[in-house]
C-alpha cells in the first residue's frame, strides 16, 4: 500500500513536471529560443534520437556545417541545450567560469548511488579538496615510475593473444575484448596494485563482468532511476549509516524485477571488490612486519601514493577511508572502456592506414635496438615522435568521449570568439543563459575544424603533427590539458587521467605493433562500424549489437 502511495506520488510529481517542462521550453519566452538551431524533431523527445542514435557522426558534422560552433538543440521534453565548441566559450565554461558551469545534479546523484563519493560524484569545494590531493598522486614523477608496472602487464597481454592465436584456425582475435581486459589490468596494477586478470589464461571474473554490465543495465532501467532521483537525501545517509544502507540493499533485493536486482549486485560487487582493494592496503601499511609495510610505502600504483600523501597533508586536506574508496571505483570505471575502446580505435586505424602501421613498427624496433632490445624508458617513449602523432591524431579526431555536459547554476554570460547571427537580426558576442540551462561541449566536433587543419581536417593523417602545426592550432588558446585538443576537456574537471592513459596506450602500442602485423579480416568480419555512444565503441556491421573488433594478427617472431 505504502510503495504504492509513493510511485503514485512520483508518478504525478513526474507528469506535473513533464507539462511544465513543455509549457516553459514551447510556449515561454527564453532568450535561448533566439540562438539558431535544427527544428526539434519531436515533441517528446526533441533531437535526442538523432544525438542518441549509433550513427549520430554524420549529423554533428551536419550541425557544425549549416550552424558553426554555436547550436541550440531540443532535447527531451522541449528542453533548450546550448551545443557549442567556441573556444573562448568553452574557455570560460570549463576554466574561467567553471564554478557556474557544473555537472548536472541529476548525474551527479546517479554516479553517487553507484560509485560513492568520489571524484565524479563530488561537487564544489569538496570536490576541489579531493583533486587537490589526487592531482599530486597523477603526476609526471610517478608515471615515470610506472612504466614498467605497465610493461609487465603489455608482456602478458602479448602472451595471451599469442596462446589464443595458437588455437585460431584464421588468426582473428577480438581486439576489443582484449583491450578491455588490458585496460582493467592496467588499471588494477598501475591503480590499485592489484590483479584483476591474469591475462595468460581466461579466469572467469565478477568484477570484471559487473564493469562491463554496468552502463548497459543503467541504460535499460533508465524509467526507474528517475524515480529514485526525490529520493536522493536517502542516498547521503545511506552513505553514512551503514545499518540503514543495508536495509535499503535488501529492499532492493526483495524488488520483483530482475534488471534492479542485477543492477543492485553490480554496485554490490564493486563496492565490495573497492573496499577489500583498500582494506588490504591499509593493513599492509598498518603491519608489523617490514616487508609487507614496503609495499606500500614503496608501492608506485596510485593507491600507494595516495595512502602515503593522504598521511603527510594537513588534515583538512586528508580523504576519508569511504572517499578513498570511492576513488577506487571511480578510477576503473573513468579509466577502463576509455582506454580500451581509444586503443582499439588506434589498432583499427593502422589496419586501415598500412603505411603509418609500418611506419610506427620501424620507429619502434628501431628504438628499442637502440636501447639494446629492452623496453624503452617513461622519457624515451614519450619521446618518439610518430607514435606520439598517432595517438593525437586519432584522439583529435575520434575522441572516445564524444561530448561531455554542464547545468549552469545561476544566470550567466558566455562570450564567444565569434560573433554568433541571432534568430532576431542582431550579432551577438555573448549569450545570456538562464539559470540550470544545459550547456554541452562538443568535443567531437572542436577540433575537426576545416578553419584550423585545412581541407583534410576530417582525414585521419598523423603526420599532420609532425611539421610545424598550422597557426591557427598555435595560436589558438585552447583550455584542453592534452595537446590543444577538447578529448579530455580542461579545467578542474578535466580527465585526471589523461597523462595515466596516454601511457598505458604507448606501452601497449609499442609491445603489440612491435610484436605483430595487424590486419582486417576477411569477409563479414571486414566491415567494422564505430558506435556513438557515451564511449565510442566498434561492432561488425551496423546492427549487430555485440562490441567487438575482430583483427587478423601475425606473430613477427622479434
Ligand atoms: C583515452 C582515455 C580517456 C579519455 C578519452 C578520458 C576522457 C575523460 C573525459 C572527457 C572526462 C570528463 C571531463 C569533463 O567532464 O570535463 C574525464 C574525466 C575523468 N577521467 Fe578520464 N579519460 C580517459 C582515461 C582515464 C583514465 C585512464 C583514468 C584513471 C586512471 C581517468 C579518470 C578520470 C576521472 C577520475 C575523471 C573525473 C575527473 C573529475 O571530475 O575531477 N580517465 N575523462
Ligand atoms: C580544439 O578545439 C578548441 C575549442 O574549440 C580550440 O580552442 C583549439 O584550438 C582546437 N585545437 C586544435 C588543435 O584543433
Amino acid at each position: 500500500m505504502y510503495l504504492l502511495t509513493v510511485v503514485g506520488l512520483c508518478a504525478a510529481a513526474t507528469a506535473a513536471r513533464l507539462a511544465w517542462a513543455l509549457l516553459k521550453c514551447y510556449v515561454l519566452p527564453s532568450p535561448l529560443n533566439d540562438i539558431p538551431g535544427p527544428r526539434s524533431h519531436s515533441l517528446l523527445k526533441g533531437s535526442e534520437d538523432r544525438l542518441q542514435q549509433r550513427d549520430a557522426w554524420p549529423f554533428l558534422d551536419q550541425l557544425t556545417e549549416d550552424y558553426g560552433q554555436v547550436v541550440k538543440l531540443t532535447s527531451l521534453f522541449g528542453k533548450h541545450v546550448v551545443w557549442v565548441f567556441d573556444p573562448l566559450a568553452m574557455y570560460h565554461i570549463v576554466l574561467k567560469d567553471q564554478d557556474v558551469y557544473e555537472e548536472s545534479p541529476w548525474i551527479i546523484i546517479g554516479r553517487k548511488l553507484f560509485m560513492g563519493p568520489g571524484l565524479l560524484s563530488t561537487t564544489g569545494a569538496h570536490h576541489r579538496r579531493q583533486r587537490k590531493l589526487l592531482n599530486l598522486v597523477f603526476s609526471i614523477a610517478h608515471m615515470r615510475r610506472l612504466t614498467p608496472v605497465f610493461g609487465e602487464v603489455a608482456s602478458r597481454l602479448r602472451t595471451g593473444i599469442e596462446t589464443q592465436l595458437q588455437a585460431s584456425a584464421d588468426g582473428e582475435v577480438d581486439v576489443l575484448g582484449w583491450m578491455g581486459r588490458a585496460a582493467l589490468e592496467l588499471i588494477g596494477q598501475g591503480g590499485f596494485g592489484h590483479s584483476f586478470d591474469p591475462l595468460v589464461q581466461d579466469v572467469p571474473n565478477d568484477f570484471a563482468s559487473a564493469i562491463k554490465d554496468f552502463v548497459p543495465t543503467i541504460q535499460s532501467l533508465m524509467i526507474y532511476l528517475a524515480l529514485i532521483i526525490p529520493f536522493s537525501p536517502l542516498i547521503d545517509a545511506c552513505e553514512r549509516y551503514p545499518a540503514l544502507s543495508a536495509f535499503v540493499g535488501r529492499c532492493f533485493d526483495c524488488l520483483p524485477h530482475a534488471g534492479l536486482r542485477r543492477l543492485k549486485a553490480i554496485v554490490d560487487v564493486l563496492t565490495s571488490t573497492s573496499r577489500s582493494i583498500y582494506a588490504e592496503k591499509q593493513a599492509a601499511l598498518e603491519s608489523d612486519a617490514a616487508e609487507t609495510k614496503m609495499r606500500v610505502l614503496e608501492g608506485r600504483d596510485l593507491m600507494s601514493v595516495l595512502l602515503r600523501k593522504n598521511t603527510r597533508v594537513d588534515a583538512a586536506d586528508r580523504l576519508p577511508a569511504r572517499e578513498i574508496i570511492a576513488q577506487i571505483t571511480t578510477f576503473t570505471f573513468a579509466g577502463t572502456d576509455t582506454t580500451s575502446n581509444a586503443l582499439a580505435r588506434i589498432l583499427h586505424l593502422l589496419c586501415l592506414h598500412r603505411d603509418a602501421q609500418a611506419a610506427l613498427r620501424a620507429e619502434l624496433l628501431e628504438a628499442r635496438a637502440r636501447n639494446g632490445g629492452a623496453d624503452l624508458e617513461y622519457d624515451a617513449l614519450v619521446a618518439l615522435p610518430f607514435l606520439d602523432a598517432v595517438c593525437r591524431e586519432t584522439l583529435r579526431l575520434f575522441p572516445p568521449v564524444p561530448w561531455v555536459s554542464r547545468v549552469t547554476n545561476k544566470d550567466a554570460r558566455l562570450p564567444l570568439a565569434a560573433p554568433l547571427a541571432l534568430r532576431d537580426g542582431t550579432r551577438a558576442s555573448a549569450l545570456h543563459l538562464p539559470a540550470r540551462t544545459t550547456v554541452v561541449l562538443a568535443i567531437h566536433s572542436a577540433n575537426r575544424s576545416t578553419q584550423i587543419w585545412g581541407a583534410d581536417a576530417r582525414e585521419w593523417r598523423p603526420a599532420r603533427w609532425l611539421g610545424t602545426l598550422p597557426a591557427a592550432v598555435a595560436e589558438a588558446k585552447s583550455p584542453g590539458v592534452y595537446a590543444n585538443l577538447m578529448t579530455f576537456t580542461g579545467g578542474g574537471r578535466s580527465c585526471i587521467g589523461f597523462k595515466f592513459s596516454q601511457l598505458e596506450m604507448k606501452v601497449v602500442l609499442a609491445t603489440l605493433v612491435s610484436s605483430f602485423r595487424l590486419s582486417l579480416c576477411e569477409g563479414a568480419n571486414a566491415d567494422i562500424i564505430w558506435n556513438r555512444a557515451p564511449i565510442a565503441y566498434p561492432t561488425v556491421g551496423p546492427t549487430d549489437k555485440t562490441p567487438r573488433l575482430p583483427l587478423r594478427l601475425e606473430p613477427l617472431g622479434h
